[in-house]
């Protein structure tokens, strides 16, 4: 990989229209919002926020479980692939905000949970991120994150805004432990498989 593709933005504008069409995605996206329901018991009093939240495609699943959910993308494409399915499946508690790394959203708003799925390997501070969550949850809240386990670099066809090649467990409990997390647990929930490849989806859960 070389640093330019690495400092280069991914177009996510470009692949919103289609994102859905990859039977793939839909399968992991109802497998990380299972294990997230089966990890944390969620509330219908609960305000929760996806981010990188893409089409939705974890956010639809997650919303009937809490009062309300904003998914915060910094894709317009994919935020108005979401939007669409909002307004057709007339959910009144889905909300959308375009944000990179959270400097958008208002301090004033705060969560029960933070989720994010497959969107960490595209941030390339993770620290700073995890401080953005733990100054937008209240006390007591959860986080929820699911990426991929460190692998060789050949997930992505494409190495464009690609800042992670997944994350080792230690990695991650370490990052959550040093932002300030508590009762961090990592697991496996899943593999992507690519032809002959098998990439470990992990779920790291941890609380404020
Ligand atoms: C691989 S997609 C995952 C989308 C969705 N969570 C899913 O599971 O289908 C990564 C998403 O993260 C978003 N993203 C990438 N970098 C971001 C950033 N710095 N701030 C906010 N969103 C970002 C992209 O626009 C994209 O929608």
């Amino acid at each position: 990989m070389t640093g330019t593709d690495m400092t280069k933005q991914r177009d996510f504008d470009a692949v919103a229209a289609s994102w859905d069409e990859e039977p793939r995605r839909v399968t992991l996206a109802g497998e990380i919002a299972d294990a997230i329901m089966s990890s944390l018991r969620l509330s219908p009093e609960w305000d929760a926020m996806d981010f990188g939240s893409g089409t939705g495609l974890v956010t639809l699943r997650l919303a009937p479980c809490v009062r309300s959910i904003l998914a915060v993308d910094s894709s317009r494409g994919m935020l108005d692939r979401l939007g669409a399915k909002i307004q057709a499946t007339g959910l009144h508690n889905v909300r959308t905000a375009m944000a990179e790394e959270l400097p958008g959203l208002s301090a004033a708003e705060h969560f029960h949970l933070i989720t994010s799925a497959m969107t960490l390997h595209h941030i390339q501070d993770i620290a700073r991120l995890l401080r953005s969550f733990r100054a937008l949850l209240h006390p007591g809240g959860h986080l929820a994150l699911a990426d991929l386990e460190a692998e060789d670099g050949t997930f992505h066809d494409d190495p464009t805004g690609v800042y992670h090649h997944g994350f080792s467990r230690e990695e991650l409990t370490e990052l959550l432990r040093q932002a300030g997390f508590t009762s961090i647990s990592v697991s496996s929930i899943t593999e992507i498989v690519k032809g002959e490849r098998r990439f470990p989806v992990l779920l790291a859960i941890a609380a404020l």
